[in-house]
């Protein structure tokens, strides 16, 4: 490794923002995207009749760039992002970012802000930050003359606090964070803003967020605010809701894959009835920011239901955790083109 690394205290890093120097911008006008660059500016600058600011016109995207033990930089499967972003913006009529630009991007901003990103060994990682808004002035609702796409980038460690220690959730009876046929499965922003009430409102009652159940009947389990669901069943089968309105997890897609090649394991995505608890034997919550956080147990109209523990990480659980994060820090090979190296300047 050439480059230093910045006099942070990295162990014990939350998942917040620290203004890192470089972000990537690029403007869409006319029917294309400029050119883009690099700017050590962390504001933007934009019409107040921007169709980001009153109708919701944007999408983002969460990815990580981890150091290997060698001290290399490596992005884990952003083409997944790059290609989840395009869905998001069909889905709110927003020009595509064109994949290999977007990786391209993303591998600009972590080789110019390298001293960033985390010290191999100390569980954190370079959190980056897609994000398209439309922009321009503009009252009507209808789509923007103009878009914004960045990606900026903040050292982070666990999201949930705890990291790897199980963490409880309450079931949202009351707020659904989208609609049946609704922007669940878009990373847009609504779909977090609907989330803030119900996550504050679990975390005054002492959990770490709250799990959203199926809109349309209320009997099956959907998502965590910020996460996809797992479990793992007492006949040791991996399985994952499947909805169309909760955010398609590359984290999630990923343990599929992992579970049945690597763990010789039955995966499946199905639908997981909240009554059903009784047939996980572990459960957790799946996400580039929650990485694998193990649940101990989902209060649900007033029962408490315990998965493995409430203070041990399940056995199986922790083997997909140990696969997982292996691959993403380098010391295990993942499948082909899981994993992309980021060149840095001076090499
Ligand atoms: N579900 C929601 C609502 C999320 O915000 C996230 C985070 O991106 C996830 C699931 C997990 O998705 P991924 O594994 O692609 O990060
Ligand atoms: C992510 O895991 O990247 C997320 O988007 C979760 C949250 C911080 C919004």
């Amino acid at each position: 490794m050439k480059h230093k690394i910045a006099d942070l205290d990295w162990a014990n890093l939350g998942f917040g923002y620290i203004k890192t120097p470089w972000r990537f911008i690029a403007h869409w006008k006319d029917g294309a995207w400029n050119e883009g660059e690099l700017t050590g500016d962390n504001r933007v600058h934009i019409s107040e009749a921007s169709t980001a600011l009153h109708y919701g016109q944007q999408c983002f995207e969460g990815m990580k760039a981890y150091r290997t033990k060698s001290g290399e930089i490596q992005l884990f499967r952003p083409d997944m992002n790059a290609k989840r972003m395009m869905a998001s913006c069909d889905r709110l009529l927003m020009p595509h970012f064109p994949e290999e630009q977007f990786i391209e991007a993303c591998k600009k901003v972590v080789a110019a802000n390298a001293e960033f990103v985390p010290p191999y060994g100390t569980g954190a990682s370079l959190y980056l930050r897609p994000l398209m808004f439309g922009v321009g002035d503009q009252i009507g609702v209808k789509s923007a003359p103009e878009f914004i796409f960045t990606v900026f980038c903040t050292p982070v460690g666990a999201y949930f606090k705890g990291g790897m220690s199980p963490v409880n959730f309450m079931v949202s009876e009351d707020y659904d964070r989208a609609a049946p046929f609704g922007t669940g499965a878009a990373k847009v922003g609504g779909n977090y803003a609907a989330s803030l009430l119900p996550h504050e409102l679990a975390k005054d009652k002492g959990y770490a967020d709250c799990i959203y159940l199926d809109p349309a009947t209320h009997t099956k389990i959907e998502e965590v605010g910020a996460a996809n669901f797992f479990a793992i069943t007492k006949n040791n089968e991996f399985v994952t809701p499947y909805s169309p309105s909760i955010l398609p997890s590359i984290t999630k897609y990923s343990l599929l894959h992992l579970a049945k090649e690597y763990l010789g394991m039955d995966a499946i995505e199905r639908d997981c009835p909240i009554n059903g608890l009784d047939e996980f034997a572990e459960a957790g919550a799946c996400g580039t920011a929650a990485v694998i956080t193990p649940i101990g147990a989902i209060d649900y109209k007033g029962e408490r239901h315990v998965f493995h523990s409430e203070t041990e990480v399940g056995p199986v659980t922790k083997k997909l955790y140990d696969t997982m994060v292996g691959i993403q820090y380098g010391d295990i090979e993942g499948p082909a083109g899981w994993v992309v190296k980021v060149p840095l300047d001076e090499e």
